[in-house]
């Protein structure tokens, strides 16, 4: 189970990589345009000096036309680094771009992915990562779990080497579901985590820890 964050802001990136087990950041223009007019490049660059080499940086692509596919993508891996995972909207031009990239050898995530149909046709283009929309999904009457299980039971039958990126989470219950549904990862908005740790219940249980001991040690920790 691996969990990105879904953000392309650079103090939230720097502070919940540093608290959370995050294993890379996602973003699309929608996320990119909350950071108002910014020099993407470089923007892009601050994220992965942030998180490093190791995590997955995925980048979505801003033209719809295959050939402009082709070219953003040569220009974030020129630009950006070689290992970042060109992130493709699976469309008619989409899925040709996938092919395309992954027969030069370039990591691809296939992104806005609204049906099992959609997904097994980015899986056999070649996709390293698909991620089907769950929240998006159930606001259309779609199945998320259903869709979920049905690429991860293609990826393990005909052992594809693709994993389930979960995208488009507005609650924690989703993240879960997704994850037993079959997702190897789930890509959240950082208040989702934040949300799971910071319920009152678990507030409560830590401050009569702190006072029980208090009441028989004083203000005296463990370490001391
Ligand atoms: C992933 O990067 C997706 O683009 C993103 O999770 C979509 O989320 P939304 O449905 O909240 O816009």
């Amino acid at each position: 189970m691996k969990y990105l964050l879904d953000t392309a802001n650079l103090n939230e990136i720097k502070e919940y990589t540093d608290i959370f087990p995050i294993d890379g950041i996602t973003s699309n223009p929608s996320i990119v345009k909350r950071e108002g007019k910014i020099k993407f490049f470089e923007h892009m660059n601050n994220i992965r000096s942030i998180i490093g080499i190791d995590k997955t940086l995925h980048i979505q692509v801003t033209s719809m036309e295959t050939e402009g596919m082709l070219q953003d993508a040569d220009t974030l891996l020129n630009k950006v680094d070689s290992q970042i995972y060109i992130k493709i909207p699976v469309t008619m031009e989409g899925i040709k771009a996938i092919k395309i990239l992954k027969s030069r050898g370039i990591h691809v995530t296939a992104t806005a992915i609204y049906g099992k149909s959609q997904a097994f046709l980015a899986l056999e283009a070649g996709a390293d990562y698909l991620a089907p929309y769950y929240n998006r999904m159930e606001n259309i009457g779609i199945d998320s779990d259903d869709v979920i299980a049905g690429i991860a039971e293609m990826i393990d039958r005909y052992h594809y080497p693709a994993k389930i990126l979960a995208a488009s989470f507005k609650n924690a219950g989703q993240v879960e579901r997704a994850f037993e549904s079959g997702a190897q990862a789930a890509t959240v908005d950082p208040s989702i985590l934040k949300n799971v740790l910071e319920q009152p219940q678990i507030t409560n249980a830590v401050n009569v820890f702190d006072s029980d001991w208090k009441s028989i040690f004083g203000n005296v920790p463990i370490a001391k």
